[in-house]
C-alpha cells in the first residue's frame, strides 16, 4: 500500500502505533477497564477542569510582569542590529515549529474524535497492520530535512553575528559583571563608569557600532538588553565579545540574565543611546577630573578618611578602590545601586546611611555614620557631576 493511501486510512496508522498495547489489552481485558465500562460522568470532566484552573492560576501569577508595558522590553521590537537579525531567524523557526504543532495537534484531534469509543466497539477488532516502510521512511526523512534547514539558518546567523569585525572608529567598551552591578570601561577614551552604558546611535551614513568585551569579577553573569542584542554571558577568567548597533536614541533597559546571587534580579543595565554629538559631549564631560569641592570640604574629608576609599575611586583624589563603582561622575548617572532607585539626594542619603535597606545583601556595608556625617558626605557626593 502506498503511504498516502495509508494516510487516507488513519485507522491503519493508529493500529500500527498501538498494536502492541492493544494485543496486550485484548489478552487481558482487566488491563483496560474503560473498554468495557464508560467512566462515571463526574470523573470525565476532572482533567479539563484542573487544566482550566491551572491556566487561570498561572495567568494570575504572571500578569504583574505585564502590568506596566513601559517596563517590559519587547523581544519582538528590536531597535538595533544584531537583535533585528536574531528576531528574523526566530520568526522563521517559530513559524516552522507552529506549522508542525498545528499538523500534529490537528491529526491528534481528528483521531480522538473520529475513533472515539462507541457502543458496540467491543465486538469488533480494527484492521491490524504491522509496519510500513513508506510511512516510516517519510516520518524519518521529513524531520531530518526540517532540522537541517533549522541548523543552516541558525548557524548562518550566529556566524554572521560572531564574525563581525569592528570598523575603524567603532566605540570599544569593556563591561565587567560584579555582584550586583556593572562596571563599564572605555579604555581608549579613559572613562570608567557604572550601570549605564552610553553609546552613539548609528545614523544613515555614519555606522557607529559599539563592540563590547565582557568579563566577570566574581561569578557568571549575563548581559542582556533584549531590544539591542541576544544574551552573552560574563564568565570569570574568560573574555566574551558582543556588539550592538542601535539606530534610535533613547534608553534601553536590560537585566543580568544568569543567576548570580541574592540581588541577581536587581542587577539592571541601562544602555543610553545618544546622537553622535551628544555622545561626544558626554565623553568630554566624563573625561574631566572633578573639581575640588570647595563648598563640601567636610564631606570630602569624611569620604577620604573612611574606608569608602578602599572600594571606590574618585579621580583626582586618593580614593582608588576597585571593588565598588567609580564615583568620579556619580551624579551624571540616573540611578543608584544598578537601577534599583533613582539617583536623588534623598535616596543617596538612605543609601549611604544603610545600603542594606535598599539592596539587601549588597557588598557595601552600613558604615555606622552619624546623621551629620551622612549629610556632609551626601553634600560632597552631590558635587561629583
Ligand atoms: Cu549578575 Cu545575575
Amino acid at each position: 500500500m502506498r503511504w498516502w493511501a495509508a494516510l487516507k486510512n488513519p485507522e491503519m496508522v493508529l493500529s500500527m502505533l498501538s498494536h502492541n498495547k492493544r494485543v496486550q489489552n485484548d489478552l487481558n481485558p482487566a488491563a483496560n477497564p474503560w473498554r468495557t465500562q464508560a467512566p462515571p460522568k463526574r470523573l470525565r470532566w476532572r482533567p479539563q477542569l484542573s487544566f482550566a484552573a491551572s491556566v487561570v492560576v498561572i495567568a494570575w501569577l504572571v500578569h504583574p510582569a505585564f502590568g506596566n508595558p513601559a517596563q517590559v522590553t519587547n523581544l519582538f521590537q528590536p531597535l538595533s542590529q544584531p537583535a533585528q537579525e536574531i528576531k528574523e531567524v526566530s520568526l522563521l523557526v517559530l513559524a516552522i515549529c507552529a506549522a508542525i504543532f498545528l499538523i500534529v495537534v490537528g491529526l491528534l484531534v481528528y483521531a480522538i474524535v473520529r475513533f472515539r469509543h462507541r457502543p458496540g466497539d467491543e465486538a469488533s477488532e480494527p484492521p491490524q497492520v504491522y509496519g510500513s516502510n513508506q510511512i516510516e521512511l517519510a516520518w524519518t526523512v521529513l524531520p531530518i530535512l526540517i532540522v537541517f534547514v533549522l541548523i543552516l539558518v541558525t548557524s548562518r546567523t550566529i556566524a554572521d553575528i560572531q564574525n563581525r569585525k569592528p570598523p575603524p572608529g567603532a566605540v570599544q567598551a569593556t563591561v565587567v559583571g560584579h555582584q550586583w552591578w556593572w562596571e563599564i570601561r572605555y579604555p581608549e577614551l579613559g572613562i570608567v563608569t557604572a550601570n549605564e552604558l552610553h553609546v552613539p546611535a548609528s545614523t544613515g551614513n555614519s555606522r557607529q557600532p559599539t563592540f563590547l568585551k565582557l568579563q566577570s569579577a566574581d561569578v557568571a553573569h549575563s548581559f542582556w538588553v533584549p531590544q539591542l542584542a541576544g544574551k552573552t554571558d560574563l564568565i570569570p577568567n574568560r573574555e566574551n565579545r558582543m556588539w550592538i548597533e542601535p539606530t534610535n536614541p533613547g534608553i534601553y533597559l536590560g537585566n543580568c540574565a544568569e543567576y548570580c546571587g541574592t540581588q541577581h534580579a536587581r542587577m539592571l543595565i541601562r544602555v543610553v543611546v545618544q546622537s553622535p554629538d551628544e555622545f561626544d559631549r558626554w565623553v568630554r564631560d566624563q573625561q574631566q577630573a572633578t573639581s575640588p569641592a570647595t563648598n563640601a570640604a567636610e564631606g570630602r574629608k569624611a569620604f577620604l578618611a573612611n574606608s569608602c576609599i578602599n572600594c571606590h575611586t574618585i579621580r583626582g583624589t586618593s580614593a582608588r578602590g576597585k571593588f565598588g563603582p567609580d564615583l568620579t561622575h556619580l551624579m551624571s548617572r540616573e540611578t543608584l545601586a544598578a537601577g534599583v532607585v533613582p539617583n536623588t539626594a534623598d535616596n543617596l542619603r538612605l543609601w549611604v546611611r544603610d545600603p542594606q535597606k535598599i539592596k539587601v545583601g549588597c557588598l557595601m556595608p552600613n558604615m555606622q555614620m552619624t546623621d551629620q556625617e551622612v549629610d556632609q558626605l551626601v553634600a560632597y557626593l552631590e558635587t561629583l557631576k
